[in-house]
């Protein structure tokens, strides 16, 4: 069996390892996988850090798109598919979660029928102003295979139309829609202690026996909004009165504090002693400061659940989340860029964390599911 792996952007490089990782373990005999990178992400940071740290295979193909509008960016990136896919003849494409490489891959795949397998599907904000929203119910509704993460994204499907019996032979008309957890889960629970063997992030960032806040911001709405990135900084602001806020800073939000604020706060933001701005740090740092924070505040998907994965309470800074379940439980909640909302619901979780975590992502071993029911459902179509 060919499978054909799209990645581009950070998230979808970190989830492809989860995937790579088994396949490698358990299917090196049976399954060949073709990595194509599409170039959205393409800093050191943002990009190869991750591919050299998580042990995935160097891509075969990288379409170098860079950035650009969503127009431009995701057509180069459905040529460049179209190409490759008309060349490998693999029997499935894999779609990772939500982004415009996830959507450039879904688009190019389905117009020459090459089955697509959506890891990460299902998940709705039912708020279409979100690119991301747009990219997850086209690529869903393009797919074959849907893997959903969450029972909430499986209930999702079903409400729009899918049938979840799985009967009968699988094609675009007659998806198929698995439920299995989440495969960040399986990666936050391989990494860690592969993350305390090799990366000491707490000494470098002068952090060791410190609380601190952990903090991610860079969804469009919050860095592009004035208004909105302004309350943002100055809730941390605040907030590093009372505790260390540290900030790995997306270079999307890096560039837009710089263009969009004043110049008085970027200095004071960049120079206050309690704020400790970094470049993007690799996975492997990234969850040892989820390990290690009192609390994590964040605008991205990965992140708010990773800060459930480790069991601590996570401020999200949306109006609203697809991983509806960490907010039932009481362990996160959506402020959206109120900075009062933002600065009590952070005070009243360094005082009362919580303690309810109980498991929705599933029991780490999502990857070996979904393979199973890729070759499964190959096996079933190939005559012997
Ligand atoms: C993208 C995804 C978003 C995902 C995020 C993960 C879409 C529509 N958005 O958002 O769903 O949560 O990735 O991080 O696909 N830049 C660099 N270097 C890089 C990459 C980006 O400097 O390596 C800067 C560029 O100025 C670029 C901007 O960041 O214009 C935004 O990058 P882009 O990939 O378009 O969107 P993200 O905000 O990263
Ligand atoms: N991440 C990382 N370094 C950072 C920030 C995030 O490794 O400096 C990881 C994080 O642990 C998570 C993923 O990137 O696994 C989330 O990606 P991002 O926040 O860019 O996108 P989203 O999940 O919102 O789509």
């Amino acid at each position: 069996m060919k499978i054909v792996t799209i990645i581009g952007a950070r998230p979808q490089i970190i989830k492809a390892a989860g995937l790579s990782r088994i396949i490698h373990e358990h299917y090196a005999d049976r399954i060949r996988e073709v990595i194509v990178h599409t170039g959205q992400h393409y800093d050191e940071n943002m990009s190869q850090v991750f591919i050299n740290e998580l042990g995935i295979p160097q891509p075969d193909y990288n379409l170098h798109v860079g950035s650009a509008s969503h127009g431009i960016q995701t057509a180069r990136m459905i040529e460049g598919i179209e190409r490759i896919l008309l060349d490998e003849k693999p029997d499935y494409i894999v779609l990772y979660g939500d982004t415009n490489s996830t959507l450039a891959g879904a688009v190019a795949a389905s117009k020459i029928q090459v089955p697509i397998v959506h890891i990460e599907a299902g998940l709705r904000s039912f708020n279409k102003s979100m690119p991301e929203e747009i990219n997850r119910i086209v690529c869903d509704h393009c797919s074959t295979l849907l893997f959903t993460p969450t029972l909430a994204g499986f209930e999702n499907l079903a409400r729009e139309g899918f049938k979840t019996d799985n009967d009968g032979p699988y094609n675009i008309d007659n998806p198929k829609v698995f439920h299995c957890g989440d495969i960040m889960y399986d990666n936050s629970l391989y990494f860690s202690t592969v993350a305390d063997q090799k990366v000491d992030v707490l000494k470098r960032l002068d952090l060791e026996g410190k609380p601190f806040v952990l903090t991610t911001l860079h969804r469009n709405n919050n860095t592009d909004d004035k208004l909105r990135l302004n309350s943002i900084v100055e809730a941390v602001m605040e907030l590093s009165k009372e505790t260390v806020v540290v900030l790995p800073l997306h270079p999307r939000t890096r560039k837009m504090i710089n263009q969009l604020l004043d110049e008085d706060k970027v200095v004071r933001l960049f120079h206050t002693d309690n704020i400790i701005i970094t470049d993007p740090v690799s996975f492997l740092e990234m969850i040892q400061l989820e390990k290690h924070a009192s609390l994590v505040m964040t605008d991205s998907g990965g992140v708010q659940k990773e800060s459930y994965f480790f069991k601590k309470p996570c401020v999200i800074l949306r109006p609203e989340t697809e991983w509806v379940e960490i907010v039932k439980t009481g362990a996160a909640t959506l402020v959206d860029a109120d900075q009062d909302k933002i600065l009590q619901t952070c005070r009243h979780y360094l005082q009362q964390p919580p303690v309810n975590f109980p498991e929705v992502f599933g029991d780490g071993h999502a990857a070996e599911f979904m393979l199973e029911q890729m070759t499964q459902c190959h096996n079933d179509k190939t005559p012997d």
